[in-house]
Order: C-alpha cells, then sequence, then structure tokens
C-alpha cells in the first residue's frame, strides 16, 4: 500500500484508511473477526485506522487494541471524542470543555494501550463550549505528548480556520464521495489553503454507491435513515449509480471499487476510509489504489453526478443541524 502526507506537514499514512465504526455497530458482534480484519489490514499496509471513543462506548478502542498489540508502530490511530452516548445507544449531546477533553484522552489512551494518540479530533463542535477552548485542550495534549497531531471533523470553512488559528491542523475528517460534493466549493479549496489534509467518510455514501441496492433499505432505524436513502430520492438514486455500475463492469472492477477510486483520483491530500468489519471485503478494496480513470471517463462521472444526480440531504434534519455545511 502506498503511503501519503497527510496534510503538508504531517504523517506519512496508508493511501486509504480503515473505519472501524461497523465492527462496534454488528449485531451480533463478532469481534474475533473484526479483530482479524483489522489485523490483515496491518498485514497489507492499510495504517490508518479511524476510530471514536463513543463508537460502541469504548469497545471500538478495545478491539484496536486488541490487534495492534505488538505492532503500535504499524498504526496510525485517529480517534474522534465529544460525542455522549447511553447505554442503548442514545445520543445525549456533545462535550468539548477542556476538562473534559483531558479526561477522554486518559481513557482512550488507556483502553487503547497505547502512550499517545496519533490525531485526536472533536467529532463535531460543541455548540456550548467556544471551538477556540476545545481545540486548545487538544494542543495541550500534544505539548504533554500524548497526542501528535490535531484533527477536527465535520466543520465549515470557518471553524476550519477557527481551530487552525489555535493550533496547526493536520487533517479534516467529513463525507465526501462521489454522491456528496458539498466540501467542494468552500471547504476543501480552504483545507487546501491551510494545508490540511482530508479524510473522507462515508465514501460509499450509505452503500448507494456499492451499487448493490435496489431499493430503499428496510433494516436498521428508520429515523436515522437519511432523505437521500428514502422514497422517490433512493429510487433516483439508484438510477444515477446506474451509471457507475456500467462504467465498472466496462472497466473489469466494481462500483464501489469506482467510487474511492474517484476520490482518489480528486487529489493526493485525501485519504478515503472504507468501513470494513469481514476479511472478505479487503483484497477487493486493497486493488482501488491502482484504478485509473481517462479524462473521458472523469468527465462522463462529472455529468452523471454533477447537480441533481443525487438528491435528498445525507443526514436527517436532527443530525443535520450538527453537520458541516
Ligand atoms: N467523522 C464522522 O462524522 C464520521 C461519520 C460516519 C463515519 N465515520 C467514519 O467513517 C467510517 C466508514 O463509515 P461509512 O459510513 O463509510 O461506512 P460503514 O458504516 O462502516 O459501512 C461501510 C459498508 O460498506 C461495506 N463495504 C466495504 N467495502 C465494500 C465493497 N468493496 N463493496 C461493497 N460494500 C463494501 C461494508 O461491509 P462490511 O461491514 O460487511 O465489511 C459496510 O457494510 C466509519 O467506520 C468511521 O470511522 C466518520
Amino acid at each position: 500500500m502506498k503511503m501519503k502526507r497527510l496534510g503538508r506537514d504531517g504523517p506519512l499514512v496508508s493511501d486509504l484508511g480503515l473505519g472501524c465504526n461497523g465492527m462496534s455497530l454488528q449485531k451480533p458482534r463478532a469481534d474475533d473477526e473484526s479483530v482479524a480484519t483489522l489485523q490483515a489490514a496491518l498485514d497489507n499496509g492499510i495504517s490508518f485506522l479511524d476510530t471514536a471513543d463513543f463508537y460502541g462506548m469504548g469497545h471500538n478502542e478495545s478491539l484496536i487494541a486488541r490487534a495492534i498489540k505488538g505492532r503500535r508502530d504499524q498504526a496510525f490511530l485517529s480517534v474522534k471524542f465529544g460525542a455522549l452516548i447511553s447505554h442503548s445507544g442514545a445520543f445525549l449531546g456533545l462535550e468539548g470543555r477542556p476538562s473534559s477533553v483531558k479526561a477522554f484522552a486518559a481513557y482512550s489512551l488507556q483502553r487503547l494501550g497505547v502512550d499517545v494518540i496519533d490525531l485526536y479530533q472533536p467529532g463535531r463542535p460543541d455548540p456550548a463550549v467556544p471551538f477556540e477552548d476545545t481545540i486548545g485542550a487538544v494542543a495541550d495534549l500534544i505539548k504533554e505528548g500524548k497526542v501528535r497531531y490535531l484533527g477536527v471533523s465535520e466543520v465549515g470553512a470557518e471553524n476550519l480556520r477557527r481551530a487552525h488559528a489555535v493550533h496547526p491542523v493536520t487533517a479534516l475528517e467529513i463525507e465526501y464521495s462521489l454522491a456528496c460534493r458539498f466540501i467542494e466549493p468552500e471547504i476543501l479549496p480552504a483545507a487546501r489553503e491551510l494545508g490540511i489534509g482530508i479524510v473522507a467518510y462515508r465514501v460509499l455514501a450509505d452503500g448507494l454507491l456499492s451499487g448493490l441496492l435496489t431499493g430503499e433499505p428496510t433494516g436498521g432505524n428508520a429515523h436515522l435513515r437519511p432523505p437521500r436513502m428514502q422514497g422517490e430520492n433512493i429510487e433516483h438514486n439508484i438510477e444515477t449509480v446506474e451509471f457507475l455500475k456500467q462504467m465498472a463492469a466496462a472497466k473489469g472492477h466494481t462500483a464501489a471499487q469506482l467510487a474511492v477510486a474517484w476520490l482518489l483520483s480528486r487529489g493526493e491530500d485525501i485519504v478515503p476510509l472504507i468501513g470494513m468489519s469481514r476479511r472478505a471485503r479487503l483484497a477487493e478494496n486493497l486493488a482501488i489504489p491502482d484504478i485509473r480513470f481517462t479524462a473521458e471517463e472523469l468527465a462522463a462521472l462529472e455529468r452523471a453526478f454533477g447537480p441533481g444526480g443525487i438528491i435528498g440531504d445525507r443526514y436527517p434534519g436532527f443530525v443535520m443541524k450538527f453537520a458541516a455545511r
């Protein structure tokens, strides 16, 4: 796996990252397979592991601790904090006060079984706390040697600049895919101006870009389903993805592979996170960095996924109010 620099002056990380949240959402959980997936990813050079202390209320970090035992130096640990989740999984709010940030970090270090977290970021800004204060707490942790680099997640250009003014931001974790382009007009140019890398999540847009969906998903929590995955929106969106499927078939790849390869084609400063909880996905995803597009193919994707290609918000309204725009 190729390595790339995260941000202008940041560390070298793998071309693709592994998103670990799904490993803690499974019902029932399959921890041994999750750990085996993490280890197989590391074996194949995927160093960037993305987690949060609130993924499975610490469960996700415990899985990572098992997987990196004896091989800490092969992993780049990106950890989010600040979402408060109850034992039943209910969202209780955001917490960004400096004292809490320092306590969150202490618990994460303990659960992960490491001396330092490589990249540390608030999952969302806490609207009740000046963003500078939350970021300042991470800057203190960097001075103390408990964290190596500062990240932010789901912030717009203004908060990106506010954070960067307190301490250099290495990476912005944010939703970005063929199906979700809102960062392109303002946020992405601001990140590039400041030398901040992009860690792209939801690269398959809730599975839409896998090309495997035939209609509105039926399982899961319906009130969490984003508008782009509902009713007439999803019918329209599946129709748009048909074009990606056809291009993928013609190139001898899957739609999912093409969707992630498209992100890599957008710039050396983008690290796509692929959510995987099974080793069965690994071979297909490891082949992605070798995929190339012609200028005509990129233009055709631009036409298909331009304005109106994918319709409907990426989060339900009550979640959207905390998201970047
Ligand atoms: N900062 C934020 O606000 C934020 C928000 C959401 C997510 N994230 C991060 O982003 C990561 C990824 O989240 P996500 O929402 O994109 O994904 P996800 O919820 O983890 O789900 C990805 C899905 O895609 C499947 N998949 C993987 N490779 C595939 C392929 N080649 N073809 C078809 N399906 C494939 C996975 O299957 P299997 O599970 O069966 O392998 C999984 O069901 C998370 O784990 C988290 O680290 C961050």
